[in-house]
């Protein structure tokens, strides 16, 4: 079901208008959580109560996903006293879509009324001291697209979304991490669960064994090909971030190892762990309080 990406071009405020009107004439439910599933991450969705699904290719102005392991569909529900929209199925850049359409649904999200958005991602551990099945709690980002000038937020700023300049030393809520880090030790996954910067690069080949070597020197702890551009985007429109990452496989740093990366390990291990993950997913949603300013 492969699908052409349209060339680049930005989107207007009536698009993404468009969509949540849509989304609102078929669904009573309002959102407050939106949870970006990642690669075999799908069946966090799997979890919410009351579903209401929409594949991509009914929603105006969706994008369709085109990757192994991702679904395609958004599934509103509730999650632990939540109203939650689930992406089953995100975008990437390597699919061949601009990081405007990338990033589409979170605007749309926050139109909907979300204030919090939880983001998951596969990702190849860096740091020595990580294994993989390992859990990163995101600290920060190195978006590497953004820093060579392929950022969403390029072009004339609509400041209905957010400010011209956004801050991101806070991109992701210490709290949420805090409370991230709590609810693995009470669940006993503790000694799996690090926390450490997640570097976004283009993609779709894996790293070559020097770019391995200097994501590591940058003070990258994980790499992957996502979630940098839909948090920059989050933060703009003021909406608060969890980030975590499923260690799926080590990025290969040495001309001695053998070892070669490929996207079968990540779906394996992803499977391995899935039921951790989605367990932390959900024992943080039912300790976190709805509006960010009580927290
Ligand atoms: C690697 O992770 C460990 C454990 O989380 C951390 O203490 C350490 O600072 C990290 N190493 C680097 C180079 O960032």
């Amino acid at each position: 079901m492969a699908t052409t990406a349209p060339a680049a071009h930005r989107c207007s405020y009536e698009d993404y208008e468009a969509t949540a009107d849509w989304l609102r004439s078929q669904t009573e439910q309002l959102p407050k959580v939106a949870i970006i599933c990642g690669s075999g991450l799908g069946g966090l969705a799997e979890l919410l109560d009351n579903r209401a699904v929409f594949p991509y290719r009914d929603i105006p102005n969706f994008p369709q996903t085109t990757v192994e392991g991702h679904q395609g569909q958004l599934v509103f529900g509730t999650l632990e006293g939540h109203q939650c929209v689930c992406m089953q199925g995100r975008f990437h850049t390597y699919e061949g879509y601009d990081v405007y359409k990338v990033t589409y649904p979170v605007r749309v999200f926050s139109l909907l009324g979300v204030r919090t958005l939880v983001v998951t991602n596969a990702a190849g551990g860096l740091n020595n001291s990580y294994n993989v099945g390992d859990i990163m709690l995101i600290k920060d980002h190195i978006n590497m697209p953004g820093l060579v000038g392929n950022s969403p937020l390029c072009g004339p700023n609509d400041d209905r979304f957010g400010e011209r300049f956004p801050c991101m030393s806070d991109a992701y809520d210490r709290d949420l991490i805090a409370l991230a880090k709590q609810t693995a030790e009470e669940q006993g996954i503790g000694a799996f669960v690090q926390q450490g910067v997640y570097c976004m690069v283009g993609g779709p080949n894996f790293e070559s064994i020097a770019e391995g070597r200097a994501l590591r020197t940058f003070g990258a702890d994980a790499v992957g090909m996502s979630t940098a551009l839909e948090v920059v985007v989050a933060r703009h429109c003021g909406l608060r971030v969890l980030g975590l990452s499923l260690i799926t496989n080590m990025v290969v740093t040495d001309y001695e190892s053998k070892q070669k990366a490929n996207h079968a390990e990540v779906l394996e291990t992803t499977l391995m762990r899935t039921k951790d993950l989605q367990g932390l997913v959900r024992r943080i949603l039912a300790q976190m309080t709805e509006d960010p300013e009580d927290l």
